[in-house]
């Protein structure tokens, strides 16, 4: 079983790569951000206290996420050789919470793949998507900052897996095809 996390700044790639790791490796595709934004178009409860953090580029609190993320996790199909986490954990209450969770049901991280990309490259890649993408916080002054509570919540996730010895940092410039030969070699190694 391959329990992956996938985890990096807003727009280095998190969602594109998550993608071919699934076809690959034949996982299920777990993305937070991407819960929430149905939860949002659905107009849930949840959805809207979430457009409400999302739109600002603050996080959505710990618990509810953390809620929503467990029974995602029991609902894994059964056919899947195991989970991708495309933006979670992004706190260490959530990583802490993770380990837990996983712990109980006799299951560990395989590996934390971190996609290290500059600042410029980030908000080239989100003005650029933002053109289209429809989200509420691919604009300018929401993308800094994004940026910057990425660099305060998220940095210490590194660290708390660089500690259990799950940690891979990965080149995150270079073509989609190029990024993903490197983050293959580190899951081969490591499954
Ligand atoms: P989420 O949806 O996870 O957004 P994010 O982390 O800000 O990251 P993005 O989805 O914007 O980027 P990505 O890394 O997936 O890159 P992508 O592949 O799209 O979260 C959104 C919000 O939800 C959060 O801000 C928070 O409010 C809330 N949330 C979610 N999870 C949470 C959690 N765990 N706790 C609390 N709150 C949470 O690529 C970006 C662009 O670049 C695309 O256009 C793509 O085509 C392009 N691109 C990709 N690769 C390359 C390349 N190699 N070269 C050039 N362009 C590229
Ligand atoms: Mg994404």
């Amino acid at each position: 079983m391959l329990n992956i996390i996938i985890c990096g700044a807003p727009g280095c790639g998190k969602g594109t790569q998550s993608n071919l790791i699934v076809e690959k490796y034949s996982l299920d595709h777990l993305s937070t951000g991407d819960l929430l934004r149905k939860e949002i178009e659905q107009k849930t409860k949840l959805g809207v206290i979430a457009e409400s953090f999302i739109s600002k580029g603050s996080f959505v609190p710990d618990e509810m996420i953390i809620d929503m993320l467990i029974q995602s996790v029991d609902n894994q199909s059964d056919k899947s050789n195991g989970i991708i986490l495309d933006g979670f954990p992004r706190t260490v209450a959530q990583a802490e919470a993770l380990e837990d969770l996983l712990g109980k049901r006799n299951k560990k991280t395989t590996i934390l793949i971190d996609l290290l990309v500059d600042n410029k490259e980030l908000i080239n890649r989100l003005l650029k998507r933002g053109e289209t993408s429809g989200r509420s916080d691919d604009n300018l002054e929401t993308i800094k900052k994004r940026l910057q509570i990425y660099q305060e919540k998220t940095t210490p996730v590194s660290d708390f897996y660089k500690n259990l010895n799950k940690y891979a940092a990965i080149d995150g410039i270079g073509t989609v095809n190029e990024i993903f030969s490197r983050i293959s070699a580190v899951i081969d190694l490591n499954r």
